[in-house]
């Protein structure tokens, strides 16, 4: 690069010279200055005008923070940038990039240097072999081990155990397993008005909120943005919305999961950016986790995206594991299940049932989870741990309290035993009998 500079001033300083000696012949001049354009040095202003235009709708940073972040070279900005905007711009961009990573440093403070292949979130920041090596690294053996107390499970962060899922990168150029989405939010959400949905909701259009975002990247604003976002790809008062997921005719799944993806890259590099690794609201991090249900729903509609499996189970393992509490554990057990990585969908059960709220009708269905999950030599103990923590929890006076918490109750605790039936597991059944039954005289009568 620098001796390109080198050039580039070497050029310049002959054409001005050439400028001036020349006797004025209107047409040279012309050429002459059309030159000294296409010459001049890299111009970070320039660059940063030109990002905006050219490559935010899809690095939906805005100002081209990822490229500083994720240290990608200065050839492979170059590279790209090529494919939508000349040489000169390409330069511009660059040196836009290079002085980023300064302003960055002054407002939030150093950040961490980030490769471009590296995993971002990756749990333990490595990837394991298996189902049974989780087991083994968790647990130093392939069972659910018999003396964990809820206390020590609810201890274990999800956000650091290694797991045998691959995290996506910021950018693949072979699949869609990375961050970077494909194509910019369509004009049918920019353009929306949340209050249409509801007059709790913005009236600003979703593409003013995330104006005040770039202008602001405050965590308030962010929230703002992304959740008229969310109102925008979802709401059925929005004709243009891509992610009605529940209607067959309605939902274009490919179209959801760029929406969503789009969403989850702005908030990972707003936490890259101002360096928070600590969970931020999960109603955030549930927007990683919808990324997956996009790809779920793509296959139960029968119009899969590439990779859907692996997407669905990555993105909500990766939006879980920052939230444990928030969502029905069926789902990202079902989709690890998927991959055999049913050790894997055990402990999401239980690690998400000792994190539920007092009462809630999930902790029940995440018990009814481990069998639909567990191995057959890790279901007794690991149902054992469930009835356990149910058991604790009753008797410390946390009972399903609304109605509909407790008709869950009974009903999951009745398919617990039939699926375990189904399973024909008779000896644990047999072990988990007195547990079951215990369970059932705590709970208040229906
Ligand atoms: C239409 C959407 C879109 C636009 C506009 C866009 N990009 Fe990208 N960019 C992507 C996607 C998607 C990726 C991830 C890799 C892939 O899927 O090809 C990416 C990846 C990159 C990468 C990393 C490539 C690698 O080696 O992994 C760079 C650098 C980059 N873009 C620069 C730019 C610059 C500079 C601009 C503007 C001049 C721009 N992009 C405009 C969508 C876009």
């Amino acid at each position: 690069m620098r001796s390109r500079y080198h050039l580039q001033a070497l050029t310049l300083c002959v054409l001005l010279a050439l400028g001036c000696d020349t006797p004025v012949d209107p047409g040279l001049v012309e050429t002459a200055e059309e030159l000294v354009e296409i010459t001049r040095a890299a111009n970070a202003e320039l660059g940063r005008v030109t990002f905006q235009e050219e490559c935010a709708s899809c690095h939906a940073a805005g100002d081209g923070f990822d490229l500083a972040a994720f240290s990608f070279p200065d050839s492979t900005i170059i590279r790209r940038a090529l494919g939508h905007v000349n040489e000169l711009a390409a330069n511009d961009i660059v040196a836009h990039v290079r002085t980023l990573q300064v302003e960055n440093l002054k407002r939030f403070g150093p950040v961490e240097g980030v490769d471009r292949f590296s995993r971002i979130f990756q749990p333990g920041d490595r990837q394991l072999q298996s189902d049974v090596d989780f087991a083994r690294t968790l647990f130093g053996e392939d069972v659910w081990p018999s003396e964990l107390t809820s206390a020590e499970l609810a201890l274990i962060d999800p956000t650091d155990i290694a797991v045998a899922l691959r995290f996506p990168r910021w950018s693949s150029e072979e699949s869609n397993l990375d961050w970077m989405p494909d194509t910019p939010l369509s004009e049918g959400i920019t353009s929306y008005r949340p209050s249409n949905s509801g007059s709790k909701y913005s009236s600003y259009r979703v593409g003013a909120t995330l104006d005040t975002y770039y202008k602001y990247r405050t965590d308030h604003a962010l929230r703002n943005a992304v959740e008229s976002i969310r109102i925008a790809e979802r709401s059925s008062a929005n004709l243009e919305a891509p992610c009605l997921v529940q209607f067959s005719t309605l939902f274009r799944p490919e179209e959801c999961f760029q929406t969503r993806r789009w969403t989850a890259s702005l908030i990972a590099q707003h936490m890259v950016r101002t360096g928070q690794s600590d969970p931020l609201e999960s109603f955030l991090h549930n927007l990683w986790w919808d990324v997956g249900n996009a790809a779920r729903k793509s296959i139960s509609h029968g119009n899969q995206i590439d990779n859907a499996t692996e997407n669905w189970a990555m993105w909500m393992h990766m939006g879980w594991a920052f939230a444990p509490e928030m969502n029905s554990s069926f789902y990202l057990g079902e989709g690890l299940k998927r991959l055999g990585l049913r050790r894997h969908a055990t402990f999401v059960a239980l690690r998400s049932m000792v994190a539920r709220s007092d009462g809630s009708h999930h902790a029940y269905r995440d018990l009814r989870n481990v069998v639909l999950f567990a191995p057959d030599h890790w279901v007794a103990e690991a149902l054992k741990f469930g009835y356990k923590h149910l058991i604790d929890q009753l008797e410390q006076g946390k009972l399903p309290r609304r109605r509909y918490d407790l008709e869950v109750a009974y009903e999951k605790l009745i398919s617990t035993q039939r699926n375990l039936a189904a399973r024909k597991l008779w000896l644990a059944q047999y072990l988990v009998r007195p547990l079951h039954q215990r369970v059932m005289e705590l709970l208040p009568e229906l």
